[in-house]
């Protein structure tokens, strides 16, 4: 399992401070805006929609404030518009955002600049926050996790989707596959191959489905359990703030 130190200090393969990584994180995702969606497409054969569909189902009965945090273009949003709703994107790319608000739904959500470590949302104001595909981004996951329980009221419901380690059985043909055929995919659609390098690189650091569970129970989550996605290849993370917390 990696910690939480090895994401400080790396991008990608290279060791930088925090300061640098969060500026060329921003500087990636600043970069791929454009082609975002239809990278996640090619990349995961659309696979990326289903995982996405599954969270949004897992939650259906919670209403009341719900916050998609490195929500992007908005993608998982738009799909946890209900009845009883009010549906906030949050994510520090204006590309991105800007990116997603011309696309159709994107006026009914509301998009708000905003960092995991520090978010720009009072206490106890949230009563579900989703994030997808974006803790691995943070330059300090603890802090975010803390964030995290900060603003969701008592009982308020945290899930994570986020890339995973996948079985045994799969894990060769993947890490052939995000090795080779991502960085050259990005390359040729993106032309951005070092952004995908570092997506990729940003997977294999993140930690697995126990690790990352027993740090949202350090950040102070409880009920934490998790679901493997495509076995392992994705994985759903579910905490709740507890109601005496
Ligand atoms: C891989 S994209 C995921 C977008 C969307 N959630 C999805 O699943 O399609 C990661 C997002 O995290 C955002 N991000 C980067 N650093 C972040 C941070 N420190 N806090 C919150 N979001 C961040 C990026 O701007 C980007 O939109």
């Amino acid at each position: 399992m990696a910690g939480d130190h090895d994401l400080d200090h790396s991008f990608g393969s290279m060791a930088v401070s925090a300061d640098e990584r969060r500026a060329r994180i921003r500087q990636v995702f600043e970069a791929v805006a454009p082609r975002y969606d239809l990278m996640n497409d090619l990349m995961s054969f659309g696979i990326h929609r289903l995982w996405k569909r599954t969270l949004a189902r897992r939650v259906m009965g919670i209403t009341g404030q719900v916050v998609d945090l490195a929500g992007g273009t908005g993608d998982v949003a738009r799909l946890l518009l209900a009845p009883g709703r009010r549906v906030t994107v949050c994510d520090p790319s204006l590309a991105m955002m800007h990116a997603g608000q011309q696309r159709p739904g994107g006026a009914q959500l509301q998009w708000l600049v905003g960092e995991a470590e520090h978010l720009p949302l009072a206490d106890a104001s949230v009563d579900l926050l989703t994030i997808s595909f974006g803790l691995r981004n943070t330059t300090h996951i603890a802090s975010a996790l803390s964030e995290i329980r900060r603003v969701l009221k008592p009982g308020g419901h945290f899930v994570c989707l986020e890339f995973s380690r996948p079985a045994a059985w799969l894990a060769p043909f993947y890490d052939l596959y995000s090795r080779w055929v991502i960085p050259r995919l990005g390359a040729a659609v993106a032309g951005e191959p070092q952004a995908y390098q570092y997506l990729i690189e940003s997977i294999r650091l993140f930690p697995d489905q126990q690790g990352f569970a027993t740090l949202m129970g350090q950040a102070g989550l409880a009920e934490v359990t998790w679901e493997n996605l495509s076995f392992g290849i994705a994985c759903l993370h579910f905490g709740v703030r507890p109601r005496e917390y």
